[in-house]
C-alpha cells in the first residue's frame, strides 16, 4: 500500500482465488466473471485486505494453506468467510442466484421468493460483518461488493462499529415496477440507505435506485446534479453515484502485443484459414443471450448465403453456477443448437460454429480476441459487460467492430462507436453482423479507434478513483461527468 492511503478493505462474495474440488482434491483457481477482473488490479495496484468466501464449504480443508501462495504472489491479504454448506445453499444458491440475480436482471419469472432464502441471506451479512468488524479499524475504507452483501452497513452499525463504508452493485438495479415484487424490498431499500455512498455502473441504474427509494419513501430528497449526488431520507444523508467499471486497458493490450500471443492470434487465423471470425465470450450465463445469438447465427447464414464458408462463430463459455439446475439447462440448450446450426450449414471443410465451454488462460483468451474480426456481445441485460472492453483494448490493429446488446450497461459509454443491435431481435443481430462485414477499413478503424480511446481513459484505475473520491471526500468537488 502506498504510504498515506488509506487502508482499502474489500468485501465480496467471491475472493480473486476460488477452492474447488476436482478429482478428490481441493484446487485454487482464478475466480471467475468481472467483478474479480475488474477488482483484482484495484488490491494490487493499493495493496490492502480483500475479504470473501473461499468457494469451499467443507470444514476439512485447510483453506488458509490452500490460498497462502496465491495471496504472498497477489500482493494483498485475504481473508476468508468459512460458509457450511447450508449457508451456501439458501444465500448463494437461493438469495442471490434464485432471487436478487434473475430479479435485478429484468427476469422475474425465474425468480423463486422463499422465506428461507431470505433468512440465510441476513444470517450469513451478519456472519461477514462480523468479520469485516474485526478485521478493519476506524480509519479504513470498507468497500462492500455486489448484491450478495447488502446488509454490511446495516449489521455493522447495529454492532455500533463505526467505518466509512461504501457498497458498490456490480449488476443493474431495476425499475420500480420490477423491484417491488421483491416480498423483502422495504428492508433492502433500509439497508441501502445505511451506506455513506452507493455506486452504481450507470445514471440509469442509479435513476431506478432513486424511483424505488421514493416510491416507499416518498419523502427521500435528491440534492446536486452530476455523477454523484447527495440523498436526504429519513434521518440518513447519503452519497449516490454512477461509476461505469472498467479494465486494466494496458494489461490487456499490452499482452495481446506480446510477441507469443500475436503469434497465437495469427495461428488461431491460420488455423480458420483467414475466414472471418465472429467471437462471443461469456459466463455459461442465461443473462448472456448465447442461446439468442447462436439463433443469430442461423438466421445470418439463412439471410445472407453468400457468407457460407467465409466466416466462423467462435463462441468460449466458461462454466458457472453448474450447480444450478437453470445453469445446466442453459448449457444442454447451447450445445443443441450449436449441433443444430453445424448440421444445417457444414460442408467438408467448413463447421460454422466453434464452441468451447471451458475457462481459458488469459494468454488464449486475449490471443481470440486480438484475431477475431467481430466482438458479438449480446447480453440480455448486463450491468456493465467487460467482454466488450477487454475486445476493444485488445484490437491493437484497430480493425475490428464491436456489435454490441443495447441492454449492456455498457453501451451508455460505448454506443456512438459499437454497433448496437437488440439482443431479442434475431433479424437485427443477423443485419448488424452483415453490415459490419461490410465497414470499409477506414470505417473500422475510425469506430474502433474511439472506442478504445474511450476505455484507456475510463479504465479501472479512474473507476477506482473517482468512487473512492466519493467515499472519502468531505465535500463533493466536480465528478467527471459519465456518459448516461
Ligand atoms: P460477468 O461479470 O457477468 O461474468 P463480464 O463480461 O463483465 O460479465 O465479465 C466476464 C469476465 O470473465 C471477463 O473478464 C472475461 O475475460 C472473463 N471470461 C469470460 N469467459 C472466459 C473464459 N472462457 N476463460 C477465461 N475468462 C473468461
Ligand atoms: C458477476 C457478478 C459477480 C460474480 C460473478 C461470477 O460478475 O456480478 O458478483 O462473482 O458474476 O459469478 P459467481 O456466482 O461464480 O460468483
Amino acid at each position: 500500500m502506498e504510504s498515506g492511503m488509506q487502508k482499502l478493505v474489500v468485501v465480496s462474495n467471491r475472493l480473486p482465488a476460488a477452492l474447488k474440488k476436482e478429482q478428490g482434491r481441493w484446487t485454487v483457481n482464478p475466480g471467475s466473471g468481472g467483478l474479480v477482473t475488474a477488482m483484482a488490479p484495484v488490491l494490487k495496484n493499493r495493496g490492502g485486505t480483500w475479504i470473501g468466501w473461499s468457494g469451499a464449504s467443507d470444514p476439512d480443508v485447510d483453506v488458509d494453506s490452500l490460498l497462502a501462495d496465491f495471496s504472498k504472489e497477489a500482493g494483498y491479504e485475504l481473508c476468508t468467510v468459512p460458509l457450511t454448506k447450508e449457508e451456501v445453499d439458501g444465500y448463494y444458491f437461493g438469495f442471490s442466484n434464485e432471487i436478487i440475480w434473475p430479479l435485478f436482471h429484468d427476469l422475474q419469472t425465474r425468480c423463486r421468493f422463499y422465506p428461507k432464502y431470505w433468512r440465510a441471506y441476513l444470517d450469513v451479512n451478519f456472519k461477514f460483518a462480523e468479520v469485516v468488524a474485526r478485521k478493519s479499524d476506524q480509519d479504513d475504507y470498507i468497500w462492500i461488493q455486489d448484491y450478495h452483501l447488502m446488509h454490511q452497513a446495516f449489521f455493522l452499525k447495529s454492532m455500533g462499529v463505526k467505518r466509512n463504508i461504501g457498497f458498490f452493485l456490480h449488476i443493474p438495479f431495476p425499475t420500480p415496477d420490477i423491484f417491488m415484487k421483491l416480498p423483502w424490498r422495504w428492508k433492502l431499500i433500509q439497508a441501502l440507505i445505511e451506506y455513506d455512498l452507493v455506486g452504481f455502473q450507470t445514471i440509469q441504474d442509479r435513476r431506478n435506485f432513486v424511483g424505488c427509494l421514493q416510491r416507499l419513501m416518498p419523502e427521500a430528497r435528491v440534492e446536486g446534479r452530476g455523477a454523484v449526488v447527495t440523498v436526504h431520507a429519513g434521518n440518513r444523508q447519503f452519497r449516490l453515484g454512477a461509476f461505469p467499471i472498467s479494465i486494466d486497458y494496458n494489461q490487456f493490450s499490452d499482452l495481446a502485443k506480446r510477441p507469443d500471443v500475436a503469434r497465437k492470434a495469427f495461428e488461431l487465423k491460420e488455423a480458420l484459414r483467414h475466414r472471418k471470425i465472429i467471437l462471443g465470450v461469456d459466463r455459461l450465463d442465461y443473462t448472456k443471450g448465447i442461446p439468442e445469438r447462436i439463433r443469430s447465427i442461423q438466421t445470418l447464414l439463412r439471410r445472407y448465403p453468400d457468407l457460407k464458408g467465409r466466416m466462423n462463430f467462435v463462441q468460449i463459455a466458461v462454466p458457472s453456477r453448474e450447480e444450478v439446475g437453470e445453469y445446466k439447462d442453459l448449457r444442454t440448450e447451447i450445445e443443441q443448437l450449436v449441433g443444430r446450426v453445424n448440421g444445417e450449414f457444414s460442408f467438408p471443410g467448413w463447421v460454422p460454429v466453434h464452441y468451447h465451454y471451458r475457462n481459458l488462460p488469459y494468454d488464449e483468451l486475449v490471443a481470440y480476441y486480438a484475431a477475431a474480426d467481430i466482438g458479438l456481445v449480446t447480453p440480455l441485460r448486463d450491468g456493465m459487460n467487460l467482454v466488450a472492453k477487454e475486445y476493444c483494448a485488445c484490437n491493437n490493429s484497430e480493425d475490428g467492430v464491436l456489435v454490441l446488446s443495447e441492454f449492456a450497461g455498457a453501451a451508455a459509454q460505448l454506443q456512438k462507436h459499437a454497433y448496437l443491435v437488440n439482443p431479442y431481435d434475431m433479424d437485427g443481430i443477423a443485419k448488424g453482423i452483415h453490415r459490419a462485414f461490410h465497414w470499409s477499413k477506414e470505417e473500422r478503424s475510425l469506430h474502433m479507434s474511439k472506442l478504445r480511446e474511450q476505455v484507456r481513459k475510463n479504465n479501472i484505475f479512474w473507476w477506482v478513483d473517482s468512487f473512492l473520491q466519493a467515499g472519502i471526500a468531505k465535500t463533493l468537488g466536480d465528478f467527471p461527468e459519465v456518459e448516461t
